[in-house]
């Protein structure tokens, strides 16, 4: 396919700067979206009597057809065409002659490329919004099903104070529908303004009617300065930051799923269809998926930091760097949602173990918070009892005691404010209960966050 923009130069372009200069490749997967584009240009140059209507119609029926064809398999993308535009309005001028040679009037590839990735992105952010709601239910569902289970919270990864499982959960919810709320702004941005008719950058002399194709695309209004229609990428940089703080959270929870399926903790057990084998070593489970998760974490990191990279330089208006944009945002979109994709079953199927979860929360003094609360409650300033129930942690260690194995003469060596109610006080489901304050590991403030969030996901839906 020869290039749109032959005329001027005296020979033929080396074909080692064809091959360099060309982005087919990667941006024919923007072919519907180039295509709903022109069918609303070349609609408003009709309205606007700039085109005919029977041109216009031409240009319709013969748009159609290459999306026709091309979604059946009956026409390929030319992989010598320089970029999709030129695969587009070329390959409709092969079908129906000189009025495929008036789609372009009064456009430049540089306002239709940064719409077509516009409205890619805004396909392809709704497609992880739905699947981020899917992660967030089947979390949801194991915090509301574990919703009691008592687990060690951990500080510095050493044990700190008694959780339950769906709070730890919930947590992740938290983070989860954040990062939905992020992407939902930065969509929102994005749509706000149409760069379609800032042409080049100067905008142009045809008397385009930008709002009507604005509106048609889905547009809150055009945008107001042709150059920067041109030449902003910030929607670009701002997805990619809502799905890099998102593929962070995703690594945290990775890395809670590695650490809870390995015999050392062992809170979970993973369903065998989630996870993988070793060549060698016969009795090998490994958690994969999450440690992809977490590695594939820095690449779309790296895909932030290349737009960052490649825009801070750039003189007005278009510049070619900005060909870069696609694939680093495409990576980006396309690893999250292949991260989401897996770690959502994965979530769904594994088995939380209680029985191990509350062992280990019986070790680790977990309760040495609420033995102090207990003794402040009884009237001893809190400072005195930390001090009391650290000389107490002191020697159940050195007597290989838990708290709660302490005979009450034991306790009442340390403070004669200990009665026998200071074993309910020191229970570890008891712990839990009783941190009933908002937001807390109590199985009612549990069940009371799941509820939350899943009105939150139906508000984000309605
Ligand atoms: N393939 C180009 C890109 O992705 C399309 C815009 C080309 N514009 C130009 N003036 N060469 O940015």
């Amino acid at each position: 396919m020869p290039q749109l923009w032959q005329g001027r130069a005296s020979k033929a372009v080396d074909d080692r700067v064809n091959d360099f200069n060309s982005s087919i490749r990667f941006d024919a997967r923007m072919l519907a979206e180039d295509i709903a584009g022109s069918l609303a240009h070349s609609a408003m140059l009709a309205r606007q009597g700039i085109i005919s209507e029977a041109d216009k119609d031409a240009i319709h029926a013969g748009l159609k057809s290459i999306l026709a064809d091309v979604e059946n398999g009956a026409l390929s993308v030319d992989p010598a065409a320089e970029d999709v535009h030129t695969f587009v309005e070329q390959t409709l001028t092969a079908r129906i002659g000189s009025a495929g040679k008036r789609l372009h009037t009064g456009r430049s590839r540089n306002d239709q490329v940064a719409l077509d990735l516009r409205l890619w992105l805004r396909g392809a952010c709704a497609g992880l919004q739905g699947q981020l709601s899917e992660l967030i239910g089947a979390l949801c569902a194991q915090a509301e099903a574990g919703a009691g289970y008592v687990m060690p919270g951990y500080t510095h990864l050493q044990r700190a104070q008694p959780v339950t499982f769906g709070h730890q959960l919930m947590a992740y919810v938290r983070m989860l529908l954040r990062d939905k709320g992020r992407l939902a702004d930065a969509v929102r941005r994005m749509d706000a303004e149409c760069p379609l008719g800032s042409g080049a950058l100067a905008g142009t002399t045809y008397p385009l009617d930008r709002f009507d194709t604005a509106a048609v695309l889905g547009f809150a209004a055009p945008c107001q300065n042709s150059i920067d229609g041109v030449s902003d990428r910030d929607f670009c940089v701002e997805i990619c930051a809502a799905l890099s703080l998102c593929m962070m959270h995703l690594s945290r929870l990775s890395e809670e799923i590695i650490l809870w399926c390995s015999w050392e903790f062992k809170f979970i057990e993973l369903d065998d269809a989630f996870t993988t084998g070793s060549s060698i070593m016969p009795q090998k489970k490994n958690p994969d998926v999450t440690e992809l998760i977490r590695g594939k974490t820095g690449r779309v990191y790296g895909d932030l930091n290349t737009l960052l990279t490649m825009m801070k330089g750039l003189p007005l208006a278009y510049d070619k760097d900005m060909q870069e944009d696609k694939e680093a945002i495409f990576d980006a979109v396309d690893t999250l949602a292949l991260c989401l994709k897996t770690l959502t079953p994965m979530l769904a199927t594994m088995t939380p173990l209680p029985a191990n979860m509350r062992a280990a929360a019986a070790r680790g003094f977990i309760n040495a918070t609420d033995c102090a609360d207990y003794l402040a409650k009884k009237g001893l300033p809190f400072r005195d009892a930390y001090k009391c129930t650290g000389s107490m942690v002191a020697f159940c260690i050195d007597h290989g005691k838990t708290l709660e194995e302490l005979t009450l003469d034991e306790f009442r060596t340390f403070s004669p404010l200990f009665e026998n109610d200071v074993y309910a006080a020191i229970d570890l489901t008891a712990c839990c209960e009783g941190r009933a304050s908002y937001g807390g590991p109590a199985k009612a403030s549990v069940l009371a966050q799941v509820k939350a969030a899943r009105e939150a996901l139906e508000a984000q839906h309605g």
